[in-house]
């Protein structure tokens, strides 16, 4: 079948941190219409594609006029008469239209949104829903195993401890429903010990508590206390994953830890990570080297074994020749997965495949600047991705996520939401 794009309309919505942001919708010549919303970071890797802002006074410089001018003048142009359904084929137009490496000229705000906007727009053309569209036939589908901020620091908690996030994974649950459950379970009973220690004070950037630790250890001891105090075994049914996000306070092999006032090198930072390992029931770490520390990061990696995640985000910025180099380094055994990173469908599907090649786990992630919209659930079930990431259990552009999950759960007639099979994930032994 086709369906051709009659138009293209760009406009201004907000963004949970209260910026503009970039909505695309599409409509087609049967009626059908889709939309999207683009995402942005705080702790953004430099190989991203551009999020273009306008600068100046309003909005703290994060207008985003000049992308919307792009969506409904040189875009729209482009677009209009085109067949929806020939995704890889659009967004190559799209990246050509652009025409620089980074997508510095039109926006990569202005492409993803417009890149999802031509996926849900295919999909309602054939009156599927998104992940269905994206599954292209295949019918195995299950629901991603959730990774979910406890505490929130780094860039999205005024730097009050060094990591930025600090994350549980409901590694025993039976099925999706249950992980959200025991993690609902967690998040109370963390707000809880912080409340009866003093402590609590609001939330962090995506919902998770407002961590006021005197060190990122003692958040660490929280968490674990939260895990036990909720009821579950450490490790055995629920584990920590972290993101150190260590871009922000590294660079040349010096680490800044400000909660902890001192400076280290690669091999220090290394050496406190390991700690942790060996200290806390922790399955995953994601950039826990700067992205200027390769060698740190083929150390780090080699150090901590194939038993747990080492996760790459600002070192790959969803790009699928980033992740073969970083595969063939040995640096990380798996890819954060963030469209907006890449710019477009077809590129984040390709830093997907690349991931996949080289042998490595994948994860979907939103943004710590986040909306309404929910495609990137849709992403991880369409393609058959094992695990998400949307930040905590608190604030609506975090549960719509969630929620969504529980929606195709629902239509894929699965109780709770099918998991991928423990014995698939790095911890699965465990
Ligand atoms: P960001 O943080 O969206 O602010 O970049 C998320 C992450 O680092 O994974
Ligand atoms: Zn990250």
């Amino acid at each position: 079948m086709s369906d051709r794009i009659t138009s293209v309309v760009g406009r201004r919505v907000w963004d949970s941190r209260g910026r503009p942001t970039v909505e695309t919708e599409i409509t087609l010549a049967s009626g059908c219409t889709g939309r999207a919303i683009a995402p942005a970071g705080a702790s953004t890797g430099s190989a991203e594609a551009v999020d273009l802002r306008d600068g100046g006074d309003a909005f703290g410089g994060y207008d985003v006029q000049s992308a919307l001018r792009a969506v409904n003048g040189e875009i729209a142009a482009l677009l209009g008469g085109r067949d929806v359904m020939q995704q890889a084929e659009l967004d190559a137009a799209l990246i050509s239209l652009d025409g620089t490496p980074n997508k510095g000229r039109l926006g990569g705000n202005a492409l993803v949104a417009t890149s999802l906007a031509i996926a849900h727009a295919a999909a309602a053309a054939q009156e599927l829903p998104l992940w269905r569209h994206l599954g292209a036939g295949r019918e195995d589908f299950f629901l991603p195993l959730p990774e979910v901020q406890i505490f929130g620091g780094g860039a999205h908690a005024g730097r009050r401890v060094d990591v930025q996030d600090f994350m549980i994974i409901a590694v025993g649950a039976a099925d999706y429903a249950q992980a959200l459950e025991w993690t609902a379970e967690v998040y109370r009973a963390a707000g809880r010990l912080m409340a009866d220690a003093g402590l609590l004070a609001g939330v962090a950037d995506e919902g998770g508590w407002w961590p006021a630790f005197d060190n990122n250890e003692a958040a660490l001891d929280f968490l674990l206390r939260a895990i036990e105090r909720a009821g579950y075994t450490p490790g055995q049914e629920v584990a920590i994953s972290l993101d150190i996000a260590a871009t922000d306070f590294g660079r040349g092999g010096r680490y800044r830890l400000a909660r902890d006032a001192r400076e280290i090198d690669s091999d220090g930072m290394c050496e406190m990570l390991l700690g942790w390992l060996a200290r806390y029931p922790i399955v995953a770490i994601e950039d826990p080297l700067a992205e200027d520390d390769a060698e740190g990061l083929r150390k780090f990696s080699a150090a901590a074994g194939s038993g747990i995640e080492v996760v790459a985000d600002d070192f790959i910025c969803t790009n699928a020749s980033r992740i073969a180099g970083a595969a063939t380094l040995g640096a990380c055994n798996t890819a954060l997965i963030k469209p907006n990173q890449a710019g477009t469908v077809s590129e984040t599907r390709a830093a997907l495949d690349a991931a996949r090649a080289a042998g490595w786990q994948s994860i979907v992630s939103a943004r710590s600047g986040e909306t309404e919209d929910v495609s990137v659930v849709h992403l991880a079930v369409g393609w058959g991705v094992k695990q998400l990431k949307v930040g905590s259990f608190a604030r609506s552009e975090r549960m719509a996520k969630w929620n969504e999950g529980l929606r195709i759960a629902e239509a894929l007639r699965q109780t709770g939401g099918n998991l991928p099979p423990r014995a698939s994930f790095p911890w699965g032994g465990a």
